[in-house]
């Protein structure tokens, strides 16, 4: 990996959403769960948002059985907009517009639920040789918190794959992607080299307490080595697992940065975690807040 200020700049993101929601059926039997809504918009948007902030967009979803509803959100209802300016409503038809002036959405479909390494694997053609951004619809992350950003440009610095972490209670660390790491001397700060990654060990063998989180900016190296990528961890074939050989592998694309993330992160995918995003983000609302925040404090402590 040779450091250089000529790397090109992510441009593309990529979201897989394939994944089945059992954990909040049975809200999620007949609709994806990424279309959960979060205050008033459904988990997805945030997401994609989040991309194009860091300037992504061109976004592709990987995708499964039963999401239609996300190509539905993404796109133009001609008949809703008409009504809606009829009425002169241009409030809610400015609502409905955020949704598709978000860029180019692009989906593909992952025919076997083979795992995250067989869905970003499925994103190669449309990636091309670029470096790009992988979000994992489950983890929100805060929009105050540049992290997106911050991950493309240390990509940019450093060259090869950057991923980000958060330290996280020891006894929750089986449930994430756990990173060895070493000090950059360059670049004190949040960033840090990794050395080694394993998917969700047993706690005693978990090299760290820091926890990949679900943002990733990759060198399109990545895609050879998933290709040979044996499933893993569940018997899927891991995302961690292609990190860990570009991470330990010298040469072009080579080479795992992480960025060390101390902001919000929600993981959507839990109830718990789900709805403590639902009431800070509400709370945070100027339309919000004012109602709910006397009214949270006064709930509490009854409690
Ligand atoms: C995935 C990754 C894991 C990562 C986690 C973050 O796991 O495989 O390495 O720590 O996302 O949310 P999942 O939660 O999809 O099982």
């Amino acid at each position: 990996m040779t450091p250089s200020s000529q790397n090109a700049r992510a441009k593309k993101a990529v979201i897989p959403a394939a994944g089945m929601g059992t954990r909040f059926l049975p809200a999620t039997k007949a609709m994806p769960k990424e279309m959960l809504p979060v205050v008033d918009m459904p988990a997805i948007q945030y997401v994609v948002a989040e991309a194009k902030a860091a300037g992504l967009d061109d976004v592709l979803m990987v995708t499964g059985r039963s999401k239609r509803a996300l190509e539905d959100h993404f796109d133009r209802v001609p008949a809703l907009e008409h009504t809606l300016e009829l009425k002169g409503d241009f409030g809610k038809l400015d609502k409905i517009h955020e949704a598709t002036n978000l860029g180019n959405i692009h989906f593909v479909r992952q025919n076997d639920a083979l795992g995250l390494g067989h869905a970003v694997l499925c994103a190669k053609q449309h990636v091309g040789r670029d470096p790009f951004a992988v979000l994992l619809g489950d983890d929100l992350i805060n929009e105050k918190d540049d992290l997106l950003e911050r991950m493309i440009d240390v990509q940019q610095e450093k060259g090869g794959s950057v991923i980000a972490l958060m330290e996280v209670p020891r006894e929750n660390i089986s449930a994430y992607g756990v990173a060895e790491v070493s000090a950059v001397d360059d670049n004190p700060g949040d960033v840090v080299r990794v050395t080694g990654l394993v998917e969700k060990p047993d706690v005693d063998l978990a090299p760290s307490n820091l926890a990949v989180i679900g943002r990733y900016v990759l060198s399109p190296a990545v895609f050879d080595v998933l290709e040979r990528t044996e499933p893993g961890r569940g018997n899927e074939i891991q995302l961690t697992d292609a990190l860990q050989v570009l991470a330990e592998g010298e040469g072009d694309g080579f080479g795992v940065h992480a960025v060390v993330f101390s902001g919000k992160r929600y993981d959507t995918g839990d109830k718990l975690s789900y709805l403590q995003a639902v009431i800070e983000l509400a709370c945070d609302r100027d339309d919000l807040g004012p109602g709910l925040r006397p009214w949270l404090k006064e709930f509490s402590a009854a409690l």
